[in-house]
């Protein structure tokens, strides 16, 4: 996780708060993992690079797409090694789909998806049961929680 996050922050394009979505996304995503039986690593970099190469805090559509084409650059120079490749093929798949609305996929993928929705809280949604891919996201208290976690202010880091 401190790798993803250390590879990541120099290259958001935005400074939109992306890097506080990222530790949530991950938050819920390691939870989701273990309930999901699914490699946290894989919830770990996705939560760090799904949304590091936005142009804007929109729609962006493509946005997933230049994030798993920055995968693969990290792939290729031999920084992102933790996954295998039937892994780093999902985390590539998840990125590019993750805005498009889909709740079917492999375990992995939809794990990521729904660690992304659950944070839907930080722009005013709450999310929807339906819109979930997993049982254990549709959790009443869990999406509670997670929409506390979203709107709650972000802690100053100590120096
Ligand atoms: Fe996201």
């Amino acid at each position: 996780m401190k790798k993803a996050l250390h590879v990541v922050r120099p290259r958001f394009r935005l400074d939109l708060g992306h890097g506080i979505h990222g530790s949530r996304v991950f938050w819920h995503g390691r939870a989701l993992a273990r309930e999901l039986d699914v490699d946290p690593r894989l919830l770990a970099w996705f939560a760090f690079l799904h949304d590091s190469q936005r142009h804007d805090d929109g729609i962006d559509h493509g946005h997933g797409g230049r994030a798993a084409d920055f995968a693969v650059e990290l792939r290729q120079r031999g920084v992102l090694t933790e996954l295998d490749r039937r892994h780093f093929e999902q985390l590539c798949e998840a990125m590019r789909l993750h805005s498009d609305g889909h709740t079917e996929n492999e375990p992995g993928i939809v794990a990521c998806w729904d660690a992304d929705r659950l944070d839907l809280g930080r722009v005013g949604i709450t999310p929807a049961p339906h819109r979930l891919c997993t049982a254990p996201a549709r959790e009443p208290q869990r999406i509670e929680r997670a929409v506390a976690m979203s709107c709650a202010p972000a802690r100053r880091r100590r120096r």
